[in-house]
């Protein structure tokens, strides 16, 4: 039976276990450049014992950027600032994982603790948004948009492909497109923000199209013994826009076009959702093990997974293949040693690198006096 600590392999790629961090935008890059405070945020991680490390969403273009202080990947002169973050996972023991994305109508973003709003196009710090129709998000993202072309769309493949290429040349070894959460591949996908009337709008299949598109743009690049992953928007709560039914049809239909794992989160197409159980431990789970099961595809699953016990069911009961931390990941940098203490791992420690282990394991000095509290309980060692 696997569990947390199990290796997980997907392709060419094996992670020393099920603890992924999840993507985080930190909106602490200048041009997209990233800087130290990357370095030490994933570094950290990726040394705390996490086996997977995702930085943040990275745009494919200036203008998918959720704000101007956020990173990218549209030029060259992107590589070298990522390389060093993806040598340092790898040295610490994680695989480095890219997000792709494009924010689409809902970029242009102040910082959210200066306002969750967006900026005109007038602001130094703010363009034109754009997305599948001339709809803005609503509330506090009330930006006007512009409808993209068949041109655009097409050079926004082009611009997929470009820094799947750079994210391989940077070292990633695992790449996920962001198609969740209001952005451009969930606003596409959600006829609360797609309604065109032309070849990537209307029906279910034409919604697809642009998602189906930007697969093959990338799997044609990015080498196929690396994973290539999706994070879907697999429900609006809202009974106009995504059903998790369309999700189950279009993972499906996207493993046609490369897809190797499906991280299911939510569509956030409206600020109009209804009834999304935010305060339950897990709320995704239940929608993960069923694309998992009907869809036959290994998932990756977040929201409210860090208690130790929730995400380590997760895995035991074949619900998912991989959890990922968002919240839990910032506030813990050792959350897998924490998990590992809490359930009883014969040798929790295994997970920081071998020089700090062998210093902690040979001189523990008296119980609870290494910085941890005695885990709670002591469960049956693993
Ligand atoms: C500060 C912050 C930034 C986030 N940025 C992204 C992002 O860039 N891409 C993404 O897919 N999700 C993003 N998320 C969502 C997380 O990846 C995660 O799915 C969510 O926080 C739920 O997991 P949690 O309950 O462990 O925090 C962000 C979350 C936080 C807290």
């Amino acid at each position: 039976m696997s569990d947390l600590f199990s290796p997980f392999t997907l392709k060419g790629v094996t992670l020393r276990n099920r603890i992924a961090m999840s993507p985080m935008t930190m909106y602490r890059s200048v041009d997209g450049h990233l800087s130290d405070f990357h370095l030490m945020l994933a570094g950290s991680r990726a040394a705390g014992g996490f086996g997977l490390v995702f930085l943040e969403q990275i745009a494919i273009q200036p203008d998918g950027r959720t704000s101007a202080s956020c990173a990218g990947i549209w030029d060259d002169a992107h590589i070298p600032g990522l390389q060093r973050v993806t040598a340092l996972i790898k040295d610490m023991g994680a695989v480095a994982a890219i997000q792709l994305g494009h924010t689409g109508r809902r970029g242009s973003e102040k910082k959210p603790w200066h306002g969750k709003q967006q900026l005109p196009a007038s602001d130094p710090d703010g363009w034109q948004v754009r997305g599948p129709s001339p709809i803005p998000h609503g509330r506090r993202y009330t930006l006007p948009v512009q409808e993209l072309s068949s041109a655009e769309i097409l050079d926004i493949h082009r611009s997929y492909a470009d820094a799947a290429r750079r994210a391989h040349a940077a070292g990633f070894e695992w790449l996920e497109m962001h198609f969740a959460h209001g952005y451009l591949g969930s606003a596409f996908f959600s006829p609360l923000a797609n309604q065109r009337t032309d070849a990537y709008g209307g029906t279910l299949e034409k919604r697809l199209r642009f998602h189906r598109e930007a697969f093959d743009a990338v799997r044609a690049v990015w080498p196929s013994h690396l994973p290539l992953t999706m994070r879907l928007g697999s429900d609006d709560f809202n009974a106009q826009g995504i059903q998790f039914e369309d999700a189950l049809w279009a993972i499906t239909e996207l493993k046609q076009h490369g897809l190797d794992l499906a991280d299911i989160s939510l569509g956030m197409n409206t600020d109009d959702m209804k009834d999304v159980p935010f305060g339950e431990i897990g709320f995704m789970v239940e929608r993960a093990a069923r694309v998992r099961r009907e869809c036959a595809l290994p998932v990756g699953v977040s929201w409210n997974l860090g208690v130790p016990e929730a995400a380590n069911r997760v895995i035991r009961d074949e619900l998912a293949d991989i959890v990922l931390l968002g919240r839990p990941a910032l506030s813990n940098p050792h959350w897998p040693v924490y998990a590992a203490r809490e359930l009883g791992h014969a040798d929790p420690f295994s997970l920081v690198p071998e020089d700090w282990a062998w210093w902690i394991r040979t001189r523990p000095g008296p119980e609870g006096s290494l910085g941890w509290p005695l885990p709670s309980h002591r469960p049956a060692t693993r």
